[in-house]
């Protein structure tokens, strides 16, 4: 579980199976968002090397896991389409402060949950499809993903005191918990 304060709603696994396939669409589309993420990140904060240089590393696994989903799509014979967005994500950041150095915070420690969350769900799914190559790709990505989750709490305890990152990461995974509690049980990586 990580930093996470509640698990999947029960309804979202049921739903992901219904319809796995836009299911992998979608996780396409969060990979690919998280190495946007990545890009973002170091583009804001070019002075701070750490955060540069583990950015750089995040952008090279996560268009790599995206590079591995879309294969995983065309040995399907599944196109990808359009990215439908990702309203959880919304809502989380939506709760970012805006001004500096609370900011960088924040957007370390939303990063952070969002990839402990996504580690969540892929373990979930590889414990469920019947497909015995799904199950070990969505186990290994739910590897990686905490082990992103791991790297952008680290970043945050570089750059600002534990007991501030601690209080922080306590307040948003309340916030996230509530947003969690309140999806429709989409198929979708975060529905
Ligand atoms: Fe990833
Ligand atoms: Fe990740």
């Amino acid at each position: 579980m990580l930093c996470l304060k509640c698990e999947a709603n029960s309804g979202w696994i049921k739903a992901v199976l219904k319809n796995i396939d836009e299911v992998i669409i979608d996780h396409a589309h969060c990979e690919k968002k998280a190495a946007g993420t990545g890009m973002s990140l170091l583009s804001s904060y070019p002075d701070k090397t750490e955060l540069t240089l583990a950015m750089a590393d995040l952008v090279e696994e996560e268009i790599g896991h995206f590079k591995s989903v879309v294969q995983i799509l065309q040995s399907k014979n599944i196109t990808l389409s359009k990215d439908k967005g990702d309203e959880y994500v919304k809502a989380l950041l939506s709760y970012a402060r805006t001004t500096e150095p609370n900011r960088l915070l924040d957007r370390l420690l939303i990063a952070g949950i969002v990839e402990a969350r996504s580690c969540e769900r892929l373990q979930l799914i590889a414990s469920a499809v019947e497909d015995s190559e799904l199950r070990k790709f969505y186990s290994e990505l739910s590897n990686s993903e905490a082990g992103h989750y791991v790297a952008f709490i680290k970043l945050a305890k570089i750059y600002f005191d534990e007991t501030i990152v601690r209080a922080r990461l306590d307040e948003l995974t309340e916030i996230e918990k509530s947003i969690v509690q309140s999806l429709p049980n989409l198929p979708a990586m975060h529905g």
